[in-house]
């Protein structure tokens, strides 16, 4: 959630900074701006709306200067707009921020009595004036020092100073933030893949610490100031997957990736020879769990509740579910014999990392399931399962749920067996069943036609409901959530069997309704809960896999077959068609499908 970035050189930094800002706009992207330091005056230049907008400006407004900061911002404390956007400036500093300083109204009060003029909504402004002020009477470092002690919340900070040339500085207590290292320059960046075009050694800044990087030194400190040595990390180098490649959008990109990334991570976790599952170093023995507690949000939250249903089926663990933001602040008790797994695509959800920290202070058993390896969740869970998908760009998560889903449904597998809790037949019908879903995801993707046919009027109506059981009723939350995020109106994902407690009063003449109905335990129950919503005038699309025998009814609107495969399995396949749905209905009403308005890609704000 918003985009930092930051360069100390020997040349002129504005228009790297242009590019790396193009690279973040996926985390942020209502304002933007960049500062650099030009003959000892700091100068600034920002924009409402996209990095575009702010390529315009800087045409008609040279921007020189070998130090500079630049920034993206998704609003928190004040309206997107040219004022609120960052970098925030005096004459002295200037500063980009990521994050929630939640003690500003209180700094902001204090630093008016002395003197000090805002001039935006944002809760930034402060640091800028704390600053100010802390160098009327000290040095650089620890007025840095003192500033970071009176900031509450969690944040990442870059900073320039007037009468600093080749000096930035940057700090981290809960955002993320990584530095990296040219030759004769060095950079700052909310993330690696800002930093990917520039460099490929990065440095994470751990939490409540902070760093000096100057063209050709970098150094870090805790926040006390004390000295600190980090490591030099070498990313690969995969920049192709950042591109568009023939597609339009990511988020088409990114779907049509599946039936790769399906592979990639089922060689990764299956060995094809012995027929058998790759986990080796999970560190817990089979008495060491009585229990699971599966936490995420929004799109990964989905994958932990699927996750529930297979764990409940293969094995005698008792399986939980949460949302971390509920997670972090209920009064909950810490088990010994629990393992606590964080789903995350970015691993840098503020509120799922908030949870791990909690646990990982209770010294509990935690395990990530993550995209992203060098995250900071994945960096400080006990154990990690990376979901080898390659980088998600597009703001609506696709492949990622599909890599998180199979990765908790090898765990599952792992755990059952382990703890001889599955039948050997059995699992090792499951995991060659397991071996094909690449095909059979890549056969599902040719529904897309079909889609297409119905995506207006999901895109036209005031709302819509999926519905589904058992296996298929996550899958329900997550299509509507995508038609949601993508098209901008309501839709809702209900257990089909719940509908008539309440929200049958919803359906009207003419509602387009989603029915995920594969031939599972589930399936005759679900087409009785269908017949129920047609009779009161429902357009049903239904989603089931191919049979021999149709599903007769005179009165279904549309109905999709998705490829057969075991019941488990059958979740991923059906989810295909729901993105798809979400991706045409949102072409259709021509919105930006990879930067959906009002999100971001990684919500690094709670
Ligand atoms: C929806 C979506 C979000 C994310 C959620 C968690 O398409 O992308 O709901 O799933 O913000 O993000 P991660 O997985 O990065 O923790």
């Amino acid at each position: 959630m918003c985009g930092i970035v930051g360069i100390t050189s020997t040349k002129n930094v504005s228009s790297s900074i242009l590019n790396s800002l193009r690279k973040l706009e996926y985390r942020g992207y209502d304002s933007a701006g960049i500062a650099t330091l030009e003959n000892g005056i700091i100068k600034e230049v920002k924009c409402e709306g996209r990095v575009d907008a702010l390529e315009t400006n800087l045409a008609k407004q040279n921007l020189d200067g070998n130090v500079g900061i630049g920034h993206v911002r998704w609003a928190t404390h004040g309206v997107p707009s040219t004022v609120n956007a960052h970098p925030h400036s005096s004459d002295r500093v200037s500063v980009v921020h990521n994050g929630i300083i939640e003690n500003s109204t209180l700094l902001k009060k204090l630093l008016i009595k002395k003197g000090y003029i805002f001039k935006s909504q944002t809760d930034t402004e402060v640091i800028v004036h704390l600053i100010s002020d802390y160098l009327k009477k000290n040095d650089l470092k620890n007025a840095i020092i003192k500033m970071l002690k009176r900031l509450h919340g969690s944040f990442a900070l870059g900073i320039i100073f007037q009468d600093q040339p080749d000096l930035l500085i940057g700090a981290r207590r809960g955002s993320p933030l990584a530095v990296g290292y040219g030759p004769n320059e060095n950079y700052l960046g909310s993330d690696s893949y800002a930093l990917k075009s520039m460099t490929n050694k990065v440095t994470y800044l751990d939490d409540s610490e902070f760093c000096i990087i100057k063209n050709d030194n970098v150094e870090f400190f805790d926040e006390a100031g004390k000295k600190i040595n980090k490591k030099i990390l070498e990313l690969s180098k995969d920049d192709k997957e950042y591109e568009k490649g023939d597609y339009k959008h990511f988020m088409a990109k990114e779907i049509d990736e599946q039936p790769m990334t399906i592979k990639n991570c089922v060689n990764e976790y299956i060995d094809k020879i012995s027929n058998s599952i790759n986990i080796y170093n999970f560190p817990w023995k089979k008495n060491d769990l009585k229990s699971i507690l599966l936490i995420g949000c929004g799109t990964a939250y989905h994958s932990c509740l699927m996750a529930k249903y297979w764990f409940e089926q293969m094995t005698n663990l008792d399986v939980n579910v949460d949302v971390a933001s509920e997670f972090r602040y209920r009064k909950n008790k810490f088990k010994k014999d629990c393992l606590y797994i964080f789903v995350s695509q970015s691993g840098e959800t503020a509120d799922t990392y908030a949870a791990l920290d909690l646990c990982n202070k209770n010294k509990v058993k935690t395990c990530s399931i993550v995209n992203v390896v060098e995250s900071s969740i994945a960096r400080d869970s006990k154990f990690v399962l990376p979901i080898h998908c390659g980088p998600e760009v597009g703001v609506a998560s696709t492949k990622a749920f599909l890599g998180q889903m199979l990765v908790l449904y090898i765990l599952c597998l792992k755990l059952a067996k382990d703890r001889k809790e599955i039948d050997k037949k059995i699992l090792s019908s499951k995991i060659k069943s397991l071996l094909d879903l690449s095909k059979n995801v890549k056969k599902t993707l040719l529904t897309e036609d079909q889609i297409q046919l119905v995506c207006k009027s999901f895109a036209d109506a005031k709302g819509s409901m999926f519905l589904g059981r058992g296996f298929s009723y996550p899958i329900a939350l997550e299509g509507a959530l995508k038609l949601k995020e993508l098209v901008y109106v309501h839709a809702e994902g209900y257990p089909a069997g719940e509908m008539k407690h309440g929200p049958l009063a919803l359906i009207e003449n003419g509602m387009p309704v989603v029915v995920l109905a594969p031939r599972d335990e589930y399936f005759k129950k679900t087409i009785s809960n269908m017949q129920e919503v047609i009779a009161r005038g429902a357009k049903v699309l239904l989603i089931t896999n191919k049979s021999k025998d149709e599903v007769v009814h005179e009165n279904i609107w549309q109905s999709i077959k998705v490829e057969n495969t075991i019941d488990d399995l059958l979740p991923f396949l059906i989810t295909v068609p729901l993105q798809k749905l979400a991706y045409h209905s949102a072409l259709n009403k021509g919105y930006d499908i990879d930067k959906p308005r009002n999100l971001a890609k990684s919500v690094t704000v709670e």
